[in-house]
């Protein structure tokens, strides 16, 4: 659902017969709020609410806890996921993404048709928002970290909404929506909601375009010789082939955003470091579940997560959706050896190296990708060296925002 759509839903909320006397005319937000601001206030109360952690239960939360502007709205530390709760205490399942370059993410569909190109060909599926795609958009996602019992813990919205009475947001949302709004908490609700969406869609906040790699792109700089050969093993389609999922190039004019938001299964090993996976049978298998509910009886999309944006990756400290790498080039070289040394990077329960991936039952393993860089034998030489590796470092290092050019 795109923001227009969200704000055609709310028409029916409208305040008829509640307390407003005089709403002003019926515009983009139809009659709901006393005040109907711009993208600009929005903006500001979003990024306000951002910030502001008395809206969590322990009061030490809040969204930029766990996406931090100084790492490009990802997680601050090396934690393979983020504690939360009322106690800050529970272990999640799921590394924290990126907030940047989510905003022209597609909602979720099965059957994905590329706009551009050949639009016969099905892409499978993509879209989405969070690392399985069940959240349809940004604003319905921001209702599941305050929801989270293991996040910001709030137990209902009107409970999310009573804290925003008591915080030092209250002004600013007051200003922005009107004087009464928190006496409505479903209005109030899916105002903070709105204010959170178009925050995170703030082009020079979330989507600047400013890394060496964009100058690059438009003739302004150029990329060392380890960068241009990281460029061509990951362009190269028989060898890296990662532009394939983390488009690299410009298309129709728009600057990629290295993903294509496919969700796919690429066999990531098992973090035994999150609690959940103490228990031997719990398997997170995204698309089909758990956390995700509505797909389950698909086997045949167990172990697809999607395929995240490469921008400002080498911000990060954790990698994959389980968080299981805490180093770029670990992550670079899991393509290489999973099918060539799969014992490097597997384990049993008893800690002994295999062969086949251990956080995928063997039932979904036909699932797993195939195409290059994956394919080559047990046993063959892996598809990138250990060169190759770090010149692909050295190029994901050009992605990072915010790059000055030497004078
Ligand atoms: C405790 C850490 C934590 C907090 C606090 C948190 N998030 Fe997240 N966020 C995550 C994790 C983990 C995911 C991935 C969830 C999943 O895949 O199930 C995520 C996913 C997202 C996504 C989807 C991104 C994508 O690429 O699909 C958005 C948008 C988002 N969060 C926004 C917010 C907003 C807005 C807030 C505050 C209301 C917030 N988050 C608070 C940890 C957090
Ligand atoms: C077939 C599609 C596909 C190809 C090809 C591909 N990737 Fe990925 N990439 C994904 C998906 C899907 C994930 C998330 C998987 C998961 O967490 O389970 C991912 C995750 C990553 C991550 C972790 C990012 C993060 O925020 O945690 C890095 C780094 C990465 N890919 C780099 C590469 C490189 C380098 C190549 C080429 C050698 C490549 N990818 C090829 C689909 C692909």
């Amino acid at each position: 659902m795109n923001l227009s759509t969200f704000l055609r839903r709310l028409a029916p909320l409208t305040l008829a017969g509640a307390a407003f006397a005089t709403l002003a005319t019926p515009s983009f937000y139809g009659t709901v709020y006393e005040h109907q601001p711009d993208a600009a206030t929005l903006t500001r109360v979003g990024r306000v609410l951002f910030f502001d952690r008395s809206l969590s239960a322990s009061g030490r939360m809040a969204c930029a806890s766990c996406h931090d502007p100084a790492h490009a709205f990802g997680p601050p530390n090396a934690l393979s996921t983020q504690r939360g709760g009322p106690r800050l205490d529970q272990i999640g399942l799921r590394a924290a993404p990126s907030l940047m370059y989510r905003a022209a993410t597609p909602s979720f569909s099965e059957h994905y048709q590329e706009s551009e190109g050949d639009d016969s060909i099905d892409a499978g599926p993509t879209g989405g928002f969070t690392w399985d795609g069940r959240a349809a958009s940004v604003h319905e996602q921001a209702a599941i970290p305050l929801l989270a019992p293991n996040e910001m813990a709030n137990t209902s919205p009107a409970d999310v909404v009573a804290r925003l009475g008591r915080s030092p947001s209250a002004t600013a949302f007051k200003a922005a929506f009107g004087p009464h709004v928190l006496a409505h908490p479903d209005l109030a609700w899916k105002g903070l909601l709105l204010a959170l969406e178009v925050f995170q869609q703030n082009p020079a906040e979330f989507s600047p375009y400013s890394s060496k790699y964009d100058a690059f792109l438009r003739g302004q700089a150029q990329l060392s010789a380890a960068e241009r050969r990281g460029l061509a093993v990951f362009n190269n389609p028989d060898q890296g082939n990662c532009a394939s999922c983390h488009i690299s190039a410009i298309r129709r004019g728009v600057f990629p955003r290295f993903t294509d938001d496919g969700l796919i299964a690429l066999g990531v090993p098992r973090n035994r470091t999150l609690p959940a996976n103490a228990n031997p049978a719990f398997f997170d298998l995204g698309l089909c579940g758990p956390l995700r509910t509505d797909l389950r009886q698909h086997a045949d999309y167990c172990g697809r997560f999607k395929t995240p944006s490469l921008r400002n990756v080498a911000t990060r400290q954790a990698f994959f959706h389980n968080g299981v790498y805490h180093r770029l080039d670990e992550a670079v070289r899991f393509y290489s050896l999973r099918d060539t040394q799969p014992d490097k990077l597997y384990r049993d329960a008893h800690g002994r190296p295999q062969r086949v991936p251990d956080d995928l039952p063997a039932a979904y393993r036909a699932n797993l990708n195939q195409d290059a860089p994956f394919g080559p034998q047990r046993g063959a030489k892996p598809p990138l060296s250990e060169a190759d590796v770090q010149d692909i470092v050295a190029f994901l290092k050009t992605l990072t925002d915010g790059y000055q050019p030497a004078r």
